[in-house]
């Protein structure tokens, strides 16, 4: 190799590093010329054969050949990194994408918004109200003796200031017949709390939807009828419902009202206890009481009223043992609903 042909070579080494177009051509023109088994090296060992006149010229231009060269590399390499960077973050089209996986809605949600829906046909509007209560809506106004034991600090979660965290979304119905002339038709679902010690089928805070219907001439055949039509969108229409006579201050009548078991059809198994049924909510005709105390005609208007435990209903509908693991945010868990 003569002095000639090196200017060529340096030339032609330039020249393909120029027209590189990504980081991998400049690369491939990088172990061509300046790795060790490259070019250069080689192009060095010729510099003993090379004539005594044309030797100084030969050496200075395979060193510029070479710094040159090194310098172009760094410069474009450098240059390639900055506009994928501003790109975005080194974008490959060529890399498979990343997966981010599609989250599912909470089994609590996804019931309270089941419940809400079938109410929502029927005309129910979505009353909503604070955790926060004071003991006048969660208790006095909805007719709970002085001396009931939901009242007791043992029961109830209160605050230093006199209020209390709602033990059920119960005072939703005062608050909404306070603000609102009758006809009322509402549900209200939200978080209640009690003083409850965790364990498979209790939790210190849990979810209830309240409901409550109140206009001139309502019969417990509405709630019936009400309750019957719920009870077939939420489990099919092979149910059955039964109310049982009970107790609660702000209804009277006051019912309890069980579904048949969704697992046996009420044949009785394991988790109806063998009864073929399964309790499912609280219910009755509002107690004239109530409606003195938001200032309602009981003499002109009649209502119903009811509640049921959300978390309750999800174990049930989806098979769930503990009512922890609705809380433990374990997406293993939750991501099977
Ligand atoms: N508040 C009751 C509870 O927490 C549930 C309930 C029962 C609500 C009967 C009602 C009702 O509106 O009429 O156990």
């Amino acid at each position: 190799m003569n002095l000639q042909d090196l200017i060529e070579l340096k030339a032609k080494a330039l020249g393909e590093a120029e027209a590189a177009t990504d980081g991998d051509a400049l690369e491939a023109v990088r172990i061509e010329y300046l790795a060790r088994k490259g070019l250069l090296p080689k192009v060095m060992q010729e510099l003993k054969n090379v004539s005594p006149e044309e030797k100084p010229m030969f050496g200075k231009t395979v060193n510029e050949l070479k710094n040159e060269l090194t310098e172009l590399i760094k410069q474009k390499q450098a240059g390639f990194a900055g506009s994928a960077g501003a790109a975005g973050a080194g974008f490959d089209l060529s890399q498979p994408g990343q997966w981010q996986g599609l989250g599912t809605r909470h089994p609590i949600t996804q019931i309270t918004d089941r419940i809400t829906q079938i109410f929502q046909t029927l005309g129910f509007t979505v009353a909503d109200g604070p955790d926060v209560e004071s003991v006048w809506n969660n208790f006095d106004a909805l007719n709970t003796p002085a001396d009931h034991p939901s009242r007791d600090e043992q029961d109830t979660f209160y605050l230093n200031n006199g209020d209390l965290m709602r033990c059920h979304t119960s005072p939703v119905q005062v608050r909404y017949m306070m603000e609102h002339k009758p006809p009322v038709r509402i549900i209200s679902p939200g978080r209640c709390y009690r003083r409850d010690t965790p364990d498979a089928t209790h939790s210190a805070n849990f979810h209830q939807v309240e409901g409550l219907y109140v206009d001139e001439n309502v019969s417990l055949a509405d709630l019936k009828g009400t309750l019957s039509y719920f009870a077939r969108e939420l489990m099919g229409p092979d149910v059955k419902i039964r109310f049982r006579p009970h107790f609660f201050p702000f209804t009277e009548p006051s019912v309890e009202v069980d579904f048949t078991c969704h697992v046996c059809q009420g044949k009785g198994c394991r988790v109806c206890k063998n009864s073929g049924w399964i309790e499912i909510l609280g219910a009755g005709m509002v107690d004239p009481n109530v409606f003195q105390s938001v200032g309602y005609d009981s003499s002109a208007v009649t209502g119903f009223a009811f509640g049921m435990g959300i978390e309750r209903i999800t174990m049930i509908l989806y098979g769930i043992h503990d009512i922890r693991n609705l809380y433990e945010n374990d997406v293993r868990f939750l991501s099977q609903f």
